[in-house]
C-alpha cells in the first residue's frame, strides 16, 4: 500500500544544508519534510568541515542554532603559511577587519539535528529508494521505501541537499545538466587527535615532500592533514608513520612543538573541483555538495552549501509570503556566482600548497609565489578575503 503525505518542501538529505534549510524554513512557518538515507548516528558522526566564515556564523545565528558555537568555537583571526623552513602570518583581522570560526561539522550536525528534534518534525532516516516524480510537472513529489512501504510526499518544490553522491542530480535529463569536474592526483589523509593544537591558529605547509595542515576543534583536540596519493589506504598507514611524515613537512621549530596520540580518526579524503550548471530544475533546487564540489584546501565546500540555503531559503519565503517567484528564478545564478569564485580560489590555494609533480619549474614558481604572499600586501589581502569569504549579500 502506498501511503501519501503532503509537505511545502520536500528536502532530501540530512547534511548540513538539509537540516540549516529546514530549520530556517520553520523559523518563516514553511513546513518541511526531511528524508535521509543513513541513520542518524552516521550522519552526526561523520567528521568533515571545521572551518566556518562569518557568513555561515550570522546565518547559524538567524537559524537560532548559535549558542553553543559561540560558546565553544574559536575564533581566529589568522593563519599561517609555512614554507622554504619558515612561517608567514595572514593576518585576516588587519587585512579584512573578519576573522574565522573553527567549530566542527559534526557539532553543527548535532546542534540542528537537536533544533529538528524539538521542532517535532523529524527526519526519516533510513529511508530506501528515495526517489524524485514530476519536478518539471503540476504535482512534483519524492517519494521513498520505509519498513518496507512505499511513501509518497506531494511537495510545492523539492530541495536536492543530498551531497555529491545523491539521487537529486541523477534524477535530471542529461541533456538539461552541464557538468564541470577536475579531479587532483591527490588526496588528504586526515587524523583526529585528542592532543593540543602544535600552534592556536591553523598552520597550511607546502613543502617538498607534499603538503600538511594543522587544525583543530579544541584547545585539546587536533585535526591533522596530510597529502597523499589519491588511491591510498588509511588502514595503511600506521599512527607513528602519520606523525612521522606530518613532521617532516613542517618547519622545525613547529614540528619541535608537536604532540601525538592515538588517532580517534584517520581517513582519506580525496580532491576533487566539481559544478554542475544550472541548480534549478523546474520545482527542483540542487543545494550545497549536490551541485559543488571544492577541494577542502580553501575551506570552502560548508561554506558554500550555507551560503546557497542562504540563497533558497530567502526567494521561498518571498513565493510564500508575496506570492512571487522573482527570488527563485534567480537562485541557480546568483547562487552558481559565488560557487565559480570559491571554485576559482580553493584551485588556485590547492595548486599553490600542495605537490602536483617532480617538476623543479613548477616547486620554483610556488615559492616564489609564497615569497610573493610575503612582500605584498595587495596580495596578502587577495589571499584573506577569499578565505573569510565574500559577503553574503555581495555575490
Ligand atoms: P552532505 O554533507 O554530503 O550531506 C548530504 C546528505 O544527503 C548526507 O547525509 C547523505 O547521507 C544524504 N543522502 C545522500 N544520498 C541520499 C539519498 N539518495 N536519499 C536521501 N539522502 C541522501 N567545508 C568547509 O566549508 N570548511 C572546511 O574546513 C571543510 N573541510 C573539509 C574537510 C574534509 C576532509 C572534507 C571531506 C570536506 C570538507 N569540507 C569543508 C566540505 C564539507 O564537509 C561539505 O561541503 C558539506 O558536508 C556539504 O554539506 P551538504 O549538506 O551539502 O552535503
Ligand atoms: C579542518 O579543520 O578540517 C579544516 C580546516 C581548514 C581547511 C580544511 C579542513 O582548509
Amino acid at each position: 500500500m502506498v501511503r501519501v503525505q503532503r509537505t511545502q518542501v520536500a528536502i532530501i538529505g540530512a547534511g548540513p544544508s538539509g537540516l540549516l534549510l529546514a530549520q530556517l524554513l520553520l523559523l518563516h512557518g514553511i513546513d518541511s519534510f526531511v528524508v535521509e538515507s543513513r541513520s542518524r548516528g552516521y550522519v552526526e558522526a561523520r567528521i568533515r568541515a571545521g572551518l566556518l566564515e562569518p557568513g555561515t556564523v550570522a546565518l547559524l545565528e538567524e537559524a537560532g542554532i548559535a549558542a553553543r558555537l559561540h560558546a565553544e568555537g574559536l575564533i581566529h583571526g589568522g593563519f599561517e603559511l609555512a614554507f622554504d623552513g619558515r612561517t608567514q602570518r595572514i593576518d585576516l583581522d588587519q587585512l579584512t577587519g573578519s576573522r574565522v570560526t573553527v567549530y566542527g561539522q559534526t557539532e553543527i550536525q548535532r546542534d540542528l539535528g537537536e533544533a529538528r528534534q524539538a521542532s517535532g518534525w523529524p527526519v526519516v532516516y533510513e529511508a530506501a529508494e528515495v526517489a524524485i516524480e514530476d519536478f518539471d510537472g503540476k504535482q512534483p513529489r519524492i517519494s521513498y521505501l520505509r519498513d518496507g512501504q512505499r511513501q509518497v510526499i506531494e511537495c510545492d518544490f523539492i530541495a536536492g541537499c543530498d551531497g555529491y553522491h545523491g539521487i537529486s542530480r541523477r534524477s535530471v535529463p542529461p541533456d538539461r545538466i552541464r557538468l564541470h569536474e577536475r579531479t587532483y592526483p591527490f588526496g588528504w589523509l586526515g587524523v583526529l587527535a585528542d592532543v593540543p593544537p602544535v600552534r592556536h591558529e591553523l598552520i597550511y605547509a607546502n613543502h617538498s615532500r607534499g603538503f600538511a595542515l594543522c587544525s583543530m576543534r579544541s584547545a585539546t583536540r587536533s585535526r591533522y592533514y596530510i597529502q597523499c596519493p589519491a588511491a591510498e589506504r588509511a588502514a595503511d598507514w600506521s599512527d607513528a608513520q602519520f606523525w612521522d611524515e606530518l613532521r617532516a613537512r613542517l618547519p622545525d621549530g613547529v614540528a619541535a612543538d608537536l604532540v601525538t596520540g592515538p588517532a580517534i580518526e584517520k581517513s582519506v579524503a580525496a580532491l576533487r573541483s566539481f559544478v554542475a550548471e544550472p541548480m534549478r530544475f523546474g520545482r527542483l533546487f540542487l543545494v550545497g555538495d549536490a551541485a559543488h564540489i571544492v577541494p577542502p584546501t580553501g575551506a570552502k565546500g560548508l561554506n558554500l552549501a550555507a551560503a546557497d540555503v542562504r540563497v533558497l531559503h530567502r526567494a521561498l519565503v518571498e513565493f510564500y509570503r508575496a506570492g512571487s517567484e522573482r527570488l527563485l528564478d534567480e537562485y541557480s545564478a546568483r547562487a552558481l556566482r559565488r560557487v565559480w569564485k570559491a571554485t576559482r580560489f580553493s584551485w588556485w590555494f590547492s595548486m599553490l600548497m600542495h605537490k602536483s609533480s617532480e617538476d623543479p619549474f613548477a616547486r620554483q614558481l610556488q615559492l616564489a609565489e609564497l615569497a610573493y604572499l610575503g612582500q605584498s600586501q595587495a596580495a596578502r589581502t587577495c589571499l584573506a578575503e577569499n578565505y573569510v569569504g565574500l559577503p553574503f549579500e555581495d555575490t
